[in-house]
């Protein structure tokens, strides 16, 4: 049975850390993987979340299941942090997944089983998003996002699209610090968006992965919170890897928003039916480490306050890497304006690989860069690298 099945392509950017990892030029800088990393080029584990184990450590006493649902207080935590008041004000249900993916993937299973065929991914987008849908079953159509040239969002155009989608489609939304553009939507488009989506009876499915790391915990859930205040259903999926550093735990939750709350409990049950044939019951650590966290005031405090300096770190990055690249490309002036880790630099595939076998600067072909994977003192210098290509 084996023998017949056919070789699949490595991923490719699990590929380009390993070339990485070979090279051993001892300048060489790493923009590929889409971890957070801090001035040593260390992804670190967030103190409070240290703090957390350590309670954990001590306190829990039996490692029995947690459930299908997951832990419930994680859930209702969450659910705080990402939905706020607008959170608070509607009818919702959320089940722990393992990670964002686990969530991306138990949502299109929902959205199957509710009838929905079809789904609508903004391109470029997250490769993984596609993968995820038609693994799961649904036919994903794509709408224009972003122009990489010009560095805008193709908000028109966006619009014109998902206007033309069917009712009972399901609409793809990154809620804040867009991989791979980093380009944000004004909170007017969100309200065009979620009248548009409204109208046309599409369900929204918001991808939650970078809570924190574009403008603030509050401000990066804006766009999401104005979606779910002004649609009948949505679906949010949340990643707690990024924002709670906690990458390996596989730590995320998928909430149903509904009208009522007996559509809510419907959404539940399903996405509980659902999760056992999968894969059962969630992990427990990174629930339990958030669930800590969030619930205990000085944590929530240092948990905060690392976050904020990751952000401004990435945020002073974005200005230095404005201000090297714009001379070459007065288009990239953006990146200072977009948010997140990410941005997506208008670069030819063989200027990408010259940048890789010349100076040992790695990214994927696409040009899309991890600017966390920067550190300060070096910025100017590879900035200069890459402004040189033109
Ligand atoms: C846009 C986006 N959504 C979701 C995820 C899922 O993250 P995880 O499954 O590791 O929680 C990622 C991870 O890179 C992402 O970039």
């Amino acid at each position: 049975m084996f023998n017949a099945l056919s070789r699949q392509p490595d991923d490719a950017l699990l590929a380009l850390i390993g070339l990485y990892k070979q090279d051993p030029r001892a300048d060489k800088v790493d923009l590929g993987v889409g971890v957070y990393r801090d001035e040593e080029g260390r992804t670190p584990v967030f103190r409070a979340v240290k703090a957390a184990e350590r309670i954990l450590l001590d306190g829990q006493d039996s490692k029995a299941y947690i459930g299908l649902e997951g832990d419930t207080v994680y859930l209702d935590r969450l659910w705080t942090l990402v939905g706020g008041e607008a959170g608070a004000r509607v009818a919702s249900a959320g089940v722990q997944t393992p990670g964002g993916s686990g969530a991306l993937r138990l949502a299109a299973d929902l959205a199957l089983r509710g009838g929905a065929t079809r789904i609508w991914v903004g391109m470029p987008s997250w490769p993984n998003h596609a993968g995820i849908f038609a693994a799961a079953g649904l036919e994903v159509a794509t709408y224009p996002f972003f122009d990489t040239a010009t560095q805008t969002v193709l908000f028109d155009r966006m619009i014109e699209a998902l206007d033309g989608a069917e009712p009972g489609d399901v609409a793809l939304l990154h809620g804040s610090c867009h991989n791979p553009t980093g380009a944000p939507l004004s909170l007017d488009q969100w309200a065009t968006v979620a009248a548009t989506l409204e109208k046309r009876g599409v369900l929204p499915l918001i991808d939650l992965a970078y809570q924190g790391f574009g403008r603030g915990l509050d401000e990066d859930a804006a766009g999401l919170r104005h979606v779910i205040a002004s649609v009948p259903e949505a679906l949010v999926a949340v990643s707690s890897s990024k924002s709670f550093g906690l990458y390996r735990e596989r730590t995320g939750a998928i909430f149903a928003v509904a009208a009522a709350a007996g559509a809510a409990d419907l959404a539940r049950s399903n996405l509980m039916a659902l999760a056992r044939t999968s894969y059962s019951m969630p992990p427990d650590h990174g629930a339990a480490v958030v669930r800590t966290i969030l619930g205990d005031a000085a944590l929530t405090r240092d948990w905060t306050d690392e976050l904020n300096v990751m952000r401004a770190r990435i945020e002073g990055l974005r200005r230095a890497m404005a201000a090297g690249l714009r001379g070459a490309w007065p288009a990239l002036d953006a990146v200072e304006r977009q948010e997140g880790m990410f941005s997506l630099l208008p670069l030819t595939e063989a200027e990408v690989l010259r940048l890789r076998s010349e100076h040992a600067i790695y990214m994927p072909t696409s040009g899309r860069v991890n600017i966390a994977g920067l550190k300060t003192a070096e910025a100017e210098a590879v900035m200069a690298k890459i402004a040189a290509l033109r």
